[in-house]
Protein backbone atom coordinates (compact mmCIF):
# COMPACT_ATOMS: atom_id res chain seq x y z
CA UNK A 1 0.00 0.00 0.00
CA UNK A 2 2.98 2.09 1.12
CA UNK A 3 3.88 1.32 -1.98
CA UNK A 4 2.24 1.93 -4.36
CA UNK A 5 1.18 5.45 -2.46
CA UNK A 6 5.39 6.32 -3.00
CA UNK A 7 4.68 5.60 -7.04
CA UNK A 8 1.78 7.57 -7.30
CA UNK A 9 3.25 10.47 -5.84
CA UNK A 10 6.12 10.20 -7.78
CA UNK A 11 4.02 9.81 -10.90
CA UNK A 12 2.46 13.29 -9.88
CA UNK A 13 5.52 15.05 -9.23
CA UNK A 14 7.07 13.38 -12.47
CA UNK A 15 4.13 14.96 -14.71
CA UNK A 16 4.90 18.57 -12.64
CA UNK A 17 7.98 18.36 -13.94
CA UNK A 18 7.06 17.36 -17.33
CA UNK A 19 4.49 19.81 -18.05
CA UNK A 20 5.34 22.69 -15.87
CA UNK A 21 7.62 24.23 -18.87
CA UNK A 22 4.80 23.54 -21.64
CA UNK A 23 2.14 25.34 -19.66
CA UNK A 24 4.68 28.20 -18.46
CA UNK A 25 5.24 28.88 -22.77
CA UNK A 26 3.74 31.93 -23.64
CA UNK A 27 0.80 31.87 -25.87
CA UNK A 28 1.62 33.29 -29.16
CA UNK A 29 -0.84 35.09 -31.42
CA UNK A 30 -0.37 35.10 -34.91
CA UNK A 31 -0.49 38.79 -35.76
CA UNK A 32 3.05 37.82 -33.49
CA UNK A 33 2.17 41.15 -30.71
CA UNK A 34 1.03 40.70 -26.87
CA UNK A 35 -2.33 39.37 -26.08
CA UNK A 36 -3.65 42.56 -24.51
CA UNK A 37 -2.35 45.09 -27.65
CA UNK A 38 -3.83 45.43 -30.74
CA UNK A 39 -1.75 44.88 -33.28
CA UNK A 40 -1.97 46.20 -37.07
CA UNK A 41 -3.68 43.83 -39.27
CA UNK A 42 -1.69 43.12 -42.01
CA UNK A 43 -2.38 44.09 -45.60
CA UNK A 44 -5.10 42.71 -47.39
CA UNK A 45 -3.23 40.11 -50.30
CA UNK A 46 -3.79 40.51 -53.73
CA UNK A 47 -6.47 38.55 -55.25
CA UNK A 48 -5.32 36.69 -58.02
CA UNK A 49 -7.54 37.14 -60.65
CA UNK A 50 -5.89 36.00 -63.82
CA UNK A 51 -5.53 31.91 -63.10
CA UNK A 52 -7.11 29.10 -61.07
CA UNK A 53 -4.25 27.52 -58.61
CA UNK A 54 -4.62 23.52 -58.21
CA UNK A 55 -5.80 22.53 -55.18
CA UNK A 56 -3.36 21.42 -52.70
CA UNK A 57 -4.84 18.06 -51.76
CA UNK A 58 -8.04 16.45 -53.71
CA UNK A 59 -10.67 17.05 -51.16
CA UNK A 60 -9.91 20.55 -51.31
CA UNK A 61 -12.84 23.36 -51.61
CA UNK A 62 -11.53 25.12 -54.68
CA UNK A 63 -10.44 29.11 -54.39
CA UNK A 64 -12.33 31.65 -55.55
CA UNK A 65 -10.47 32.86 -58.90
CA UNK A 66 -12.75 36.29 -58.69
CA UNK A 67 -13.77 38.98 -56.93
CA UNK A 68 -16.31 37.86 -53.81
CA UNK A 69 -16.90 41.34 -51.97
CA UNK A 70 -19.92 42.61 -53.95
CA UNK A 71 -21.82 39.02 -53.35
CA UNK A 72 -23.70 38.85 -50.45
CA UNK A 73 -24.50 36.49 -48.21
CA UNK A 74 -26.75 36.28 -45.20
CA UNK A 75 -29.61 34.18 -43.88
CA UNK A 76 -32.25 35.38 -46.76
CA UNK A 77 -30.19 36.08 -49.73
CA UNK A 78 -27.24 34.15 -51.23
CA UNK A 79 -25.99 36.01 -54.37
CA UNK A 80 -23.33 33.40 -55.40
CA UNK A 81 -26.14 31.05 -56.16
CA UNK A 82 -27.33 33.43 -58.96
CA UNK A 83 -24.34 31.98 -60.95
CA UNK A 84 -23.37 28.94 -59.57
CA UNK A 85 -26.70 26.97 -58.70
CA UNK A 86 -27.71 24.30 -60.99
CA UNK A 87 -30.49 26.21 -62.37
CA UNK A 88 -28.60 29.02 -63.45
CA UNK A 89 -25.15 28.11 -63.93
CA UNK A 90 -25.68 27.37 -67.67
CA UNK A 91 -26.75 30.49 -68.61
CA UNK A 92 -23.99 32.50 -66.86
CA UNK A 93 -21.23 30.00 -67.83
CA UNK A 94 -20.50 29.40 -64.13
CA UNK A 95 -19.29 25.56 -62.89
CA UNK A 96 -22.49 24.32 -61.32
CA UNK A 97 -22.14 23.88 -57.00
CA UNK A 98 -20.74 20.17 -56.77
CA UNK A 99 -23.56 17.82 -56.38
CA UNK A 100 -22.78 17.07 -52.91
CA UNK A 101 -23.79 20.69 -51.99
CA UNK A 102 -27.57 19.57 -52.55
CA UNK A 103 -27.56 16.69 -50.27
CA UNK A 104 -28.88 17.35 -46.58
CA UNK A 105 -27.09 16.09 -43.53
CA UNK A 106 -29.36 13.09 -43.37
CA UNK A 107 -28.61 12.44 -46.60
CA UNK A 108 -31.10 13.42 -48.76
CA UNK A 109 -31.19 15.03 -52.05
CA UNK A 110 -32.77 18.32 -52.77
CA UNK A 111 -33.07 20.60 -55.26
CA UNK A 112 -31.90 23.60 -53.34
CA UNK A 113 -28.75 24.18 -51.98
CA UNK A 114 -28.45 22.47 -48.54
CA UNK A 115 -28.21 24.34 -45.13
CA UNK A 116 -25.43 22.72 -44.43
CA UNK A 117 -23.56 24.45 -47.92
CA UNK A 118 -25.20 27.86 -47.29
CA UNK A 119 -22.45 30.05 -46.19
CA UNK A 120 -19.92 29.32 -49.14
CA UNK A 121 -16.96 31.57 -47.89
CA UNK A 122 -16.80 29.15 -44.73
CA UNK A 123 -15.07 26.76 -47.17
CA UNK A 124 -14.03 28.97 -50.47
CA UNK A 125 -11.65 31.66 -49.92
CA UNK A 126 -10.89 34.05 -52.45
CA UNK A 127 -7.33 32.72 -53.98
CA UNK A 128 -4.25 34.56 -53.09
CA UNK A 129 -0.44 33.69 -53.07
CA UNK A 130 0.65 34.15 -49.54
CA UNK A 131 3.12 32.82 -47.04
CA UNK A 132 1.50 30.42 -44.63
CA UNK A 133 -0.01 31.74 -41.63
CA UNK A 134 1.10 29.01 -39.63
CA UNK A 135 4.42 27.05 -40.25
CA UNK A 136 3.69 23.55 -41.27
CA UNK A 137 5.10 20.97 -43.03
CA UNK A 138 1.90 19.65 -44.76
CA UNK A 139 1.95 17.25 -47.77
CA UNK A 140 -0.76 15.75 -49.19
CA UNK A 141 -1.23 12.22 -48.89
CA UNK A 142 -0.91 11.63 -52.69
CA UNK A 143 2.39 13.26 -52.44
CA UNK A 144 3.20 10.99 -49.49
CA UNK A 145 5.89 7.66 -51.36
C1 LIG B 1 -21.60 36.69 -61.83
C2 LIG B 1 -21.53 35.25 -61.67
C3 LIG B 1 -20.84 34.69 -60.45
C4 LIG B 1 -21.14 34.95 -59.12
C5 LIG B 1 -22.20 35.88 -58.54
C6 LIG B 1 -20.22 34.13 -58.35
N1 LIG B 1 -19.42 33.39 -59.18
FE1 LIG B 1 -18.05 32.02 -58.64
N2 LIG B 1 -17.50 31.72 -60.57
C7 LIG B 1 -18.11 32.33 -61.66
C8 LIG B 1 -17.44 31.91 -62.89
C9 LIG B 1 -17.78 32.34 -64.31
C10 LIG B 1 -16.39 31.02 -62.48
C11 LIG B 1 -15.36 30.34 -63.34
C12 LIG B 1 -14.17 31.26 -63.46
C13 LIG B 1 -13.02 30.64 -64.21
O1 LIG B 1 -13.17 29.62 -64.84
O2 LIG B 1 -11.92 31.23 -64.12
C14 LIG B 1 -16.48 30.94 -61.04
C15 LIG B 1 -15.64 30.14 -60.27
C16 LIG B 1 -15.84 29.90 -58.90
C17 LIG B 1 -15.14 28.90 -58.12
C18 LIG B 1 -14.06 27.94 -58.64
C19 LIG B 1 -14.69 26.61 -59.00
C20 LIG B 1 -13.67 25.59 -59.40
O3 LIG B 1 -14.09 24.47 -59.70
O4 LIG B 1 -12.47 25.87 -59.44
C21 LIG B 1 -15.61 28.98 -56.85
C22 LIG B 1 -15.19 28.14 -55.65
C23 LIG B 1 -16.60 30.05 -56.81
N3 LIG B 1 -16.72 30.59 -58.07
C24 LIG B 1 -17.26 30.46 -55.67
C25 LIG B 1 -18.11 31.54 -55.62
C26 LIG B 1 -18.65 32.10 -54.40
C27 LIG B 1 -18.34 31.58 -53.00
C28 LIG B 1 -19.46 33.14 -54.75
C29 LIG B 1 -20.22 34.10 -53.85
C30 LIG B 1 -19.42 34.78 -52.84
C31 LIG B 1 -19.43 33.23 -56.20
N4 LIG B 1 -18.59 32.26 -56.69
C32 LIG B 1 -20.19 34.13 -56.96
C33 LIG B 1 -19.19 33.17 -61.63
C34 LIG B 1 -19.76 33.70 -60.46
C1 LIG C 1 -18.68 22.94 -45.82
C2 LIG C 1 -17.79 23.42 -46.86
C3 LIG C 1 -18.40 24.00 -48.12
C4 LIG C 1 -19.39 24.94 -48.25
C5 LIG C 1 -20.15 25.67 -47.15
C6 LIG C 1 -19.56 25.16 -49.67
N1 LIG C 1 -18.69 24.37 -50.38
FE1 LIG C 1 -18.47 24.34 -52.40
N2 LIG C 1 -17.15 22.79 -52.24
C7 LIG C 1 -16.66 22.27 -51.05
C8 LIG C 1 -15.77 21.17 -51.34
C9 LIG C 1 -15.02 20.35 -50.30
C10 LIG C 1 -15.73 21.03 -52.75
C11 LIG C 1 -14.93 20.01 -53.57
C12 LIG C 1 -15.36 18.62 -53.31
C13 LIG C 1 -16.77 18.39 -53.74
O1 LIG C 1 -17.01 18.35 -54.96
O2 LIG C 1 -17.62 18.27 -52.86
C14 LIG C 1 -16.61 22.07 -53.29
C15 LIG C 1 -16.85 22.29 -54.63
C16 LIG C 1 -17.47 23.43 -55.14
C17 LIG C 1 -17.48 23.84 -56.54
C18 LIG C 1 -16.78 23.10 -57.68
C19 LIG C 1 -17.72 22.14 -58.31
C20 LIG C 1 -17.04 21.34 -59.37
O3 LIG C 1 -17.64 20.32 -59.76
O4 LIG C 1 -15.94 21.68 -59.79
C21 LIG C 1 -18.16 24.99 -56.63
C22 LIG C 1 -18.44 25.83 -57.87
C23 LIG C 1 -18.61 25.33 -55.28
N3 LIG C 1 -18.19 24.34 -54.42
C24 LIG C 1 -19.32 26.46 -54.95
C25 LIG C 1 -19.89 26.69 -53.70
C26 LIG C 1 -20.86 27.75 -53.42
C27 LIG C 1 -21.31 28.81 -54.40
C28 LIG C 1 -21.22 27.60 -52.10
C29 LIG C 1 -22.27 28.37 -51.33
C30 LIG C 1 -23.65 28.26 -51.84
C31 LIG C 1 -20.46 26.48 -51.56
N4 LIG C 1 -19.70 25.94 -52.57
C32 LIG C 1 -20.48 26.06 -50.23
C33 LIG C 1 -16.97 22.73 -49.79
C34 LIG C 1 -17.97 23.64 -49.47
Amino acid sequence: MMKRMIAAVAGVMIATVAIGPLMSQEVRAIREAPLTQDAPAAPIPKQEAQQRFDRAYRQQPPLVPHQVDRYQIDWRVNQCLGCHDWSNAAKMQAPTLSMTHYIDRDGRQLDTVSGTRWFCNQCHVPQADTSDLVKNTFVPSSKVK
